[in-house]
């Protein structure tokens, strides 16, 4: 599908324009990107909201703090459009939330044993977040950083291109780091999340999209219904603290095996040891296969939405909101316990420190590039 120009032309304009624009094509079904204010960080930053919309009447609002996904809104299998993911009603929401709603997590999605790595030869501190561990980049990680923000239009969708520099230093990590996030959607219903990095010394990184989603539509009570399906063999069981124990472990013959779909909350109870530790699914899955591949496919009965994640990854954390506790949300929501699910694609918690896992270092000269697409249909 090609782009005509007068939409291309119409993104850029979109770009200028602060209070918000539609650009519509013909030939490709009608697609937009509007862009609007989103208010002021606490510390005087203003930022913006993009909204991408395609001819099936998805919507995805996406933000410059925190490369934040504020909102994803997809039919059911009657029609009705409804937002699928957790979050908050503004800004101020965002800024003061500790549960990653929507985030963009770096400069190390998942958690460090000790917030300590090695590399090269000279160690590394970091901050200490989340028990003994440093999570999702440390005390203040890229979810709560403004990006620079280009609303794109090539390639027969509409997106967004973030871009963020973490300093040398920044959080204990070495070198700086260029983290590019683009976010697509197309006619297709894929919102596509493309990720670039690039260094100017030896580092280690690991970025992710931390959304929580309820298929049934966000304050809808719990996800345990939700019938999921990981393409993952294997899986890496962890310690106490949910630091990988470097074991690569089957899911046979386990509650960890979605290998055929499974109602998340059929074992999410049992009495297994992973699943202590986890306080339910909180797990790295070893996915199968390689190259950009589809790994996972969730079904929600009631309204018949549809999600299936493809990925270069080789892994995917499957957290199933177990630290979610009444958390006041959108609309007036209150998010219970396991009222939202997060699938983030990523490489392996705690790598900087076990050999036996794929390598998250990346060196100067070097672009790690990976792509993640969230497909939504209905069935
Ligand atoms: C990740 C972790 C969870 C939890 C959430 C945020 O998914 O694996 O343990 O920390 O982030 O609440």
């Amino acid at each position: 599908m090609k782009i005509p120009t007068q939409l291309a032309a119409g993104a850029a304009l979109c770009g200028l324009l602060l209070g918000g624009c539609q650009t519509t094509s013909s030939n490709s079904g009608k697609m937009s990107l509007a862009v609007s204010p989103y208010g002021t960080t606490k510390s005087g930053t203003p930022v913006s909201l993009y909204r991408l919309k395609n001819k099936n009447g998805m919507e995805v609002d996406i933000t410059n703090y925190g490369a934040l996904v504020t909102s994803i809104k997809v039919p059911d299998r009657d029609g009705k459009i409804e937002d699928v993911t957790l979050g908050y009603d503004n800004l101020a929401g965002w800024e003061k939330g500790t549960s990653y709603f929507g985030a963009i997590v770096g400069r190390y999605g998942n958690r460090i044993a000790k917030g300590k790595f090695t590399l090269d030869g000279k160690e590394y501190q970091l901050p200490i977040n989340n028990g003994p561990n440093s999570l999702h980049g440390g005390k203040i990680g890229f979810n709560q950083k403004v990006w620079k923000a280009e609303p794109i239009t090539e390639g027969g969708h509409v997106g967004v291109r973030l871009t963020y520099v973490s300093k040398d230093g920044e959080q204990g990590y070495p070198g700086n780091l260029t983290t590019v996030v683009t976010y697509t959607l197309d006619n297709k219903n894929d919102l596509g999340i493309d990720y670039k990095l690039t260094t100017d010394a030896p580092t280690v990184a690991n970025v992710t999209n931390h959304t929580y989603f309820n298929l049934a539509g966000e304050g809808k009570g719990t996800i345990l219904n939700h019938d999921l399906k990981i393409n993952g063999s294997k899986y890496t069981p962890t310690d106490s603290t949910l630091i990988p124990t470097g074991e690569i472990a089957t899911v046979e013959g386990t509650p960890m095996d979605f290998r055929k779909s499974t109602a998340i909350g059929a074992r999410v109870n049992d009495k297994f040891k992973a699943l202590e530790f986890g306080g339910g699914y909180d797990h790295n899955y070893v996915l199968d296969g390689s190259g950009f591949r589809k790994v996972v496919e969730v079904y929600e009965p009631t309204s018949g939405r549809v999600m299936e994640v493809s990925t270069t990854e080789p892994g995917v954390q499957f957290y199933c909101g177990n630290f979610l506790d009444n958390e006041k949300g959108k609309n007036g929501h209150v998010y219970p316990y396991r009222g939202g699910f997060c699938l983030e694609t990523q490489h392996f918690p705690d790598s900087p420190n076990q050999p036996n896992f794929p390598t998250t270092v990346i060196r100067p000269g070097e672009t790690y590039t990976s792509k993640t697409v969230y497909h939504f249909s209905t069935r």
